[in-house]
């Protein structure tokens, strides 16, 4: 590979065009300000013997590639021409002190209306690895995303033995229906989400489904070389598994954050999680499988159960040669798989998780049945006894409001929310095998737009604790705003006295896979001011209210206070 700067600059213009997005070899220099901009449009696609028109970013599916180094500004202006409203979350940035880019809707700022555009401004703050960016709007995240990759500043090297070459995996999942139009019917029937009509991998379905055996994403590699695959779940609704046949990975990075390098036989990515993996073509030349399929926790919950598969394919491999199948892919509800990955996740650095806290918080997470109040109950309640699905932490199930929560806490703006979330639930009982209450089709949950408040620098731990209400359920928790430290985890109630916590290498994540009808504890201290989302990434829970909000005050230090908003942020 050619060093020289002008490569590396003629690189990037052709990068930020069109060519080959998800092959990269060479670092951009650092300590700039990059410009992006971002058209959101609709486009004409077919996929699965299906045409239809998808809502993406600059004509292209999954979107561009937001490259940076560490410490750079990126200005990124995103201008909508698709017929819905859009905002873009930059998933796992911490927003220093630029809450206002942070793109949540209804909860840091109002939606771009079509022919809008709004300019997102923020600085990545020794941050480094693979994220990713995606609506923050209704389920339009399901063709409205792309990566986020951030080396590290000029001469700082990975560590871990450099990669011959790397390679983006986006995981996602595809629907033949409108998906603005499905999340209202989806919400307004009370029951479920129809299934992903696929699962992708870059985009491709892969040769398992319909019409799709050459909708397949492949990556040619050489023998006895080793590739850093950035793997990225874009999915919606589903977590899921990723494994490449007869192939060890070896995790070095979860969400931007370096780990103790783990090998495994396979990885378990929630929506919202990434992790960089380094692999080597160390097998007998021939064309491997890399496979994505479902992890399913949750009970009689129905789940799209075709594999995605793309191939890793050896140099001097016949091409039509037929591929291994991804026997490493474990069954859709192997706890135990994704237990061990957890397991296995260590910081690369040591001692920085705070020992003392000065805020204990225990939030419930799980779903909810409410009454049925409709007088068409058959079209509107299709949820578990004829009630409506709904979902909520702390048994509280969280409505957006009409106006940002950002926007009317900056300007003491009365009536959209309230300051009064729990920090701990109403009531206790066993979370797990029992229920709240014993009406089988109304779970009564608090229905609101409640925020917890914090002081700045508040040492938070926060407890989330599954709950079997409906079923119990894998659900990744994500932080908007913060990283922060995964000190334990374990099944069952969570019960102080026996729980083991790690206070010295556990892994520093933006999103958490909360354990199937179990516990996991995080640390984080509330030194960015803002507004912050917090909720689970299916989204499908989040639409059925299984979300919070930390309003994190000014601090009194020079660095410490949010500033204004910028002059074209959206208007509700
Ligand atoms: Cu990746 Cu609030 O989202």
């Amino acid at each position: 590979m050619e060093r020289s700067t002008a490569i590396v600059a003629l690189r990037f213009v052709l990068l930020s065009c069109f060519c080959n997005f998800f092959v990269m070899a060479q670092w951009p220099k650092g300590g700039t300000t990059r410009f992006y901009n971002f058209k959101v449009e609709t486009m004409r696609i077919t996929k699965l013997c299906n045409t239809k028109d998808i809502v993406v970013v600059n004509g292209m599916f999954p979107g561009p590639v937001v490259y940076a180094q560490d410490g750079d500004r990126l200005i990124i202006k995103v201008t909508n021409e698709s017929p819905y409203n859009v905002t873009i979350h930059w998933h796992g940035i911490r927003q220093i002190l630029s809450c206002w880019s942070d793109g949540p809707s209804y909860i840091t700022q109002c939606p771009i209306q079509t022919g809008q555009s709004y300019t997102y401004e923020f600085t990545v703050v020794k941050q480094k690895g693979t994220l990713f960016w995606h609506a923050h709007v209704s389920w339009l995240r399901a063709t409205v995303y792309g990566p986020i990759v951030v080396y590290p500043k000029t001469g700082v090297p990975y560590p871990f033995r450099s990669p011959y070459q790397e390679h983006i995996i986006i995981l996602g999942e595809y629907w033949l229906r409108d998906v603005v139009q499905m999340e209202k019917a989806v919400v307004a029937s009370g029951g479920g989400p129809p299934t992903a009509d696929a699962y992708t991998i870059n985009g491709h379905p892969g040769p398992n489904y319909n019409c799709s055996a050459n909708d397949v994403y492949k990556i040619d590699v050489i023998p006895g070389k080793t590739y850093l695959l950035r793997l990225i779940n874009a999915g919606v609704n589903t977590e899921h598994f990723f494994s490449i046949a007869n192939h060890k990975l070896t995790i070095v990075e979860a969400d931007a954050e370096y780990t103790k390098p783990f090998k495994t036989d396979r990885v378990m990515l929630g929506p919202g999680q990434t992790m960089n993996v380094l692999v080597t073509a160390d097998q007998p030349i021939a064309k491997y499988s890399m496979a994505m399929g479902a992890y399913q926790s949750g009970q009689n919950v129905p789940f799209q159960n075709i594999t995605a598969v793309a191939y890793f394919q050896y140099q001097g491999a016949s091409p039509n040669s037929l591929s291994l199948p991804a026997t490493r892919l474990p069954r859709f509800n192997d706890n135990l798989a994704v237990k061990t990955i957890m397991d296995g996740l260590r910081s690369l650095k040591r001692g920085r998780v705070p020992k003392e806290i000065d805020q204990n918080l225990f939030y419930t997470i799980g779903l909810n049945v409410e009454q049925c109040h409709s007088p068409t109950p058959q079209q509107n309640c299709q949820g578990p006894n004829n009630g409506t699905f709904a979902a909520s932490m702390n048994n509280v199930t969280f409505v957006k409001p009409q106006l940002a929560i950002l926007e009317a806490y900056y300007n003491n703006i009365s009536g959209h929310f309230t300051e009064d979330f729990p920090g701990v639930p109403l009531k206790f009982y066993d979370f797990v095998n029992g229920a709240p209450n014993n009406i089988p089709n109304n779970t009564q949950s608090l229905i609101g737009t409640k925020v917890f408040v914090l002081e700045y620098g508040t040492r938070v731990q926060l407890t989330f604790q599954d709950t079997g209400t409906i079923s119990t359920e894998n659900h990744p928790i994500h932080l908007h705003g913060y990283n922060f430290h995964v000190v334990g985890h374990g099944t069952g109630n969570y019960n102080p006295q026996t729980a083991k916590f790690n206070l010295v290498d556990p892994p520093y994540m933006n999103v958490i896979g909360v354990p199937v009808g179990g516990w996991a504890a995080i640390r984080f201290v509330a030194d960015n001011p803002g507004v912050w989302f917090m909720h689970c990434h299916l989204d499908v829970h989040q639409s059925w209210g299984l979300g919070s909000v930390f309003i994190v005050k000014n601090g009194k230090g020079p660095l410490q206070t949010l500033p204004h908003p910028p002059a074209d942020l959206p208007r509700c």
